[in-house]
């Protein structure tokens, strides 16, 4: 069982935020680490637990963002540090392609339990999110023969070269970086606040943009996110899933979902393709998997996973002992706890808060997400011109606070709240109090 926190979880400042042992850290990182890499708030972390980052000058943080919806089951989690501990003692490489071990065995038989569907499966690990999602676009070219790649508008894959070009907003991820690989389509999707349509007409709309601008039969894989992350926390309006779905089966393409970040109990089922029984071909997988870990995987039919040549897909760490001991202990606490009910409390706990905020705070143009991946767009008063400004202001003032969100959004308008799945009840109340002082505060 997991033991009573060490670290109280509770938020308490001893210093501003960030403080002179984080200002000076950061100091160092300026002279040392590549400006490309961004930093959100620049606290440096020394421990972790359950859901509370404490700094390095002894400040006890809220975490309402779990490393972007990774540490699902909290930080430094009984099981998984004892998994760990035990599996990094035992062995911590050898190369699952030069002499295997049971642990990859095993965290592929649990995805193929696990996700949507129950025909015949099999599963490929890797290490992160974009290299699932390119490994499924081998797997999906390999196994129909053909090239083409669908992707919508908003999406977000990666920063690899191949998963650059399927994401879709420019600055950061792709300015100056291109050439962009070939044979990817963009097409629109369903964002119901700001295209009005229902899910079959959004469909519709995509459908048409597939059959004449790249014509069904060239297309491999329709790859999508079926709550969209980086891109806002989209949800699709109900049926565009489902009816983009029944297209893939007739047009032979295959139906690609990418779960890295809604998957393992996020929005309050295994996956976010469960919501309206939608069984993609292929499943990506990554992020919350393994509790902070490296570890990601491709799941799929097996007449497709098996369709590539031996000695088609690996890697020198995918699927590392260490990181798949990690992935064991997290899915075993998801399954004994029942995160995915922890994570549809957190919605009924959060959501009626931030809706209430809305008929408060005109610049709120939109609640939306499901389960404990909630967000709310922020807008001009009365129009649906982003505003991004206004996240800036929100984020710095829960920053100043001790409490850890993050922003999303092509339009950077959006903030996205993703605690760990196990966060007590107070410290959420805690964190959602400081962000709703910090909206209520915008003029
Ligand atoms: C939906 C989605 N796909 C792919 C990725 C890329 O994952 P990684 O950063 O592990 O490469 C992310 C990361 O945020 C994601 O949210």
């Amino acid at each position: 069982m997991t033991s009573a926190h060490a670290i109280e979880q509770r938020r308490s400042l001893m210093t501003q935020i960030p403080g002179p042992r984080s200002k000076e850290l950061h100091d160092r990182r300026t002279h040392a680490v590549s400006s490309g890499l961004t930093v959100g708030l620049p606290v440096y972390i020394e421990r972790a637990e359950g859901a509370i980052l404490v700094d390095v000058d002894g400040n006890h943080l809220i975490d309402l963002g779990a490393g972007i919806a990774v540490t699902s089951v909290g930080h430094a989690v009984d099981e998984v540090v004892a998994a760990v501990s035990d599996q990094v003692a035992r062995f911590a490489h050898t190369c699952f392609m030069v002499t295997p071990y049971d642990a990859y065995v095993e965290v592929c038989e649990t995805l193929n339990r696990l996700t949507p569907g129950d025909h015949d499966k099999r599963s490929a690990l890797f290490n992160s999110g974009a290299e699932a999602v390119e490994n499924a676009v081998k797997i999906a070219r390999r196994a129909t023969g053909r090239q083409a790649v669908v992707v919508v508008e908003h999406a977000y894959h990666g920063r690899t070269n191949l998963t650059m070009a399927l994401t879709a907003k420019n600055m950061p991820y792709k300015d100056r970086f291109g050439p962009f690989a070939p044979e990817v389509y963009r097409v629109p999707t369903s964002y119901p606040f700001r295209d009005g349509l229902d899910g079959p007409a959004a469909a519709a709309r995509a459908i048409a943009a597939i059959e004449t601008s790249v014509g069904a039969a060239n297309v491999a894989a329709l790859l999508i996110e079926p709550i969209q992350g980086e891109g806002g926390f989209v949800v699709p309006a109900d049926g565009f899933l489902p009816a983009l779905s029944a297209w893939c089966t007739d047009s032979g393409a295959l139906l690609v979902a990418d779960e890295i970040q809604t998957g393992f109990c996020r929005t309050g089922s295994w996956f976010a393709c469960d919501h309206e029984s939608v069984v993609p071909d292929l499943v990506a997988t990554a992020k919350g998997i393994a509790a902070g870990l490296p570890l990601a995987g491709v799941t799929g039919r097996t007449e497709l996973m098996d369709a590539v040549h031996e000695g088609g897909l690996g890697g020198t760490y995918g699927g590392n002992p260490v990181a798949c001991a990690a992935a064991l202990a997290a899915i075993g606490v998801m399954e004994r706890d029942d995160l995915s009910a922890k994570a549809r409390a957190i919605e009924s706990f959060v959501r009626p808060r931030l809706e209430a905020l809305q008929r408060a705070c005109p610049r709120i143009g939109d609640v939306r997400g499901r389960g404990a991946m909630l967000a709310i767009e922020f807008v001009v008063p009365g129009t649906t011109t982003p505003d991004p400004a206004a996240v800036k202001a929100v984020v710095a003032s829960c920053h100043a606070e001790g409490v850890v969100v993050i922003t999303c959004g092509t339009y950077g308008n959006v903030v996205r709240l993703l605690p760990s799945l196990t966060i007590a009840e107070p410290l959420l109340d805690d964190g959602l109090s400081v962000l709703e002082s910090a909206v209520r505060a915008l003029d």
